[in-house]
């Protein structure tokens, strides 16, 4: 059956079956909650391949060529990263965590960058061993750092400085990362950065690659990279003048925003790159500068819209005059972002997609927190205790930044595809709670 047009349009293959029950690819969601528990991540396989292929295809045209690098961050079980190399896309790491669950899905090596404002020497030194294509360097500490493991091991280390255009994306100020007061990358403000770079120039152990920058996350202006990249080509410009030094690659972050509500109203990944390809393009030609391989850093805009929150409906509470509580059996331990960043999410009661969203209510977590809400006055079809509630656009940075505050079990994670499904996370169980944790009884 076609979707209920109270069913908000993502980028995923929903649809509502005879007896009125949502489906996501073809697999019944009211089915899944009970088969894998609640709650529940589920993610539209081939909407993930879509937006991988898309990003792909948007650059092809683009000489000397790109790489496209999921941002590990915002999802990476090993399923995804498996998925990732499948699509023939690298990955931007952030920790030796993600490194090692990209190594083990089988990511080449030479497709894998490394971020971060405070990198161990150990995880540095696990990427050097790793071989891996690109350390961004974020600070000078950093590029001592590299440059004595390069050295005592005996190889060379390719890198990119990570810069701070100082851009300010319209977004949410934790998740603003370029402004000029900000803890990543290297400033404009004074001369350092050009010291940093013949610092890296003379140095036999590392060999620079070219400049990065992130301006943010969850960006509808497209203006704001155009004004990243302005920076970055006058940067480019004066570092070759300075110290000779000509880019190869040139690594424009993250950032493009997804639809979490229906006014949401982002901006597709084709506009994004014919964006970025004019903007480098021109600017190229007026500092006579060659073009640089261009490497980007999607997270969300790949996973975001892909993935929805299956929750079971518990207590419901009414408080006169005031408003009705929906509470369900997840919250902000499997979704933070309502508590941390005031995100918006759209519903459906999945038990009841077909009958018309007429009640107004808020969906609270089961947390001891009053701050542990999912979703502040939305319209609800009839929510009853053991209705199957879905969230949508929860695919990007919910698993990955999810907590076992009050020893919650971490929810499982499936894939469905053509009504199938596939369990890729289980469901913690109440020994994994356990399992690093020692007894005082032991000896
Ligand atoms: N590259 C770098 C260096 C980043 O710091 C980030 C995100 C990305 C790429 C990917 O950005 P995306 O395409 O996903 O917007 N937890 C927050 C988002 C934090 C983003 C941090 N950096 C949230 O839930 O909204």
């Amino acid at each position: 059956m076609s979707r209920p047009k109270w069913i908000p349009e993502f980028d995923l293959d929903l649809s509502v079956s005879a007896s009125g029950q949502l489906e996501l690819a073809g697999c019944n969601l009211v089915a899944l909650a009970k088969e894998f528990g609640t709650p529940l991540y589920v993610y539209d396989e081939a909407a993930l391949r879509r937006r991988c292929q898309r990003y792909r295809q948007a650059f092809t045209s683009y000489e000397p060529g790109y790489e496209i690098l999921y941002a590990s961050k915002a999802f990476l079980p090993l399923a995804m990263a498996e998925l990732i190399e499948q699509e023939g896309l690298g990955l931007d790491v952030m920790s030796g965590g993600e490194l090692y669950t990209a190594l083990k899905a089988g990511v080449s090596p030479d497709k894998i960058y490394f971020n971060g404002n405070n990198k161990s020497p150990v995880e540095l030194a696990e990427a050097i061993d790793a071989g891996i294509r690109g350390i961004i360097v974020d600070n000078l500490l950093e590029l001592e750092r590299v440059s004595a493991i390069a050295k005592a091991k005996q190889v060379v280390q390719t890198v990119l400085l990570r810069i701070n255009p100082g851009v300010e994306a319209h977004t949410h100020e934790y998740i603003k990362t370029a402004k000029l007061d900000s803890k990543f990358g290297f400033s404009l403000l004074d001369n350092s950065t050009i010291e940093a770079v013949r610092r890296v120039l003379i140095d036999q152990n590392l060999k620079l690659l070219g400049f990065h920058c992130h301006i943010g996350s969850q960006i509808f202006s497209l203006d704001s990279y155009r004004a990243a990249i302005d920076v970055m080509l006058q940067f480019a410009a004066e570092v070759r003048s300075q110290t000779g030094f000509v880019w190869k690659e040139l690594n424009l972050g993250g950032g493009l925003g997804v639809r979490y509500v229906e006014s949401d109203d982002p901006q597709p990944i084709e506009s994004l790159a014919a964006q970025i390809i004019a903007t480098v393009s021109t600017g190229c030609q007026k500092y006579s500068l060659p073009k640089p391989r261009l490497l980007l850093e999607p997270g969300r805009s790949i996973v975001g819209e892909a993935g929805l929150t299956l929750y079971t409906i518990g207590a419901c509470k009414t408080i006169p005059g005031i408003r009705t509580y929906v509470a369900v059996d997840g919250g902000m331990t499997d979704n933070p972002r309502v508590a941390l960043y005031q995100a918006k999410y759209s519903a459906v009661n999945a038990s009841k997609a077909n009958s018309v969203p007429d009640q107004v209510v808020s969906v609270a977590g089961k947390c001891c927190e009053s701050g542990d809400m999912l979703i502040w006055d939305i319209a609800l079809a009839d929510p009853q205790p053991d209705d199957v509630l879905a969230v949508f656009s929860t695919g990007a940075y919910t698993y990955s930044m999810a907590s076992n505050y009050n020893r919650l079990l971490r929810p499982a994670v499936v894939f469905c595809r053509d009504g199938r499904s596939k369990l890729v996370v289980r469901r913690q169980s109440y020994e994994d709670l356990l399992n690093c944790e020692f007894s005082l009884n032991e000896g």
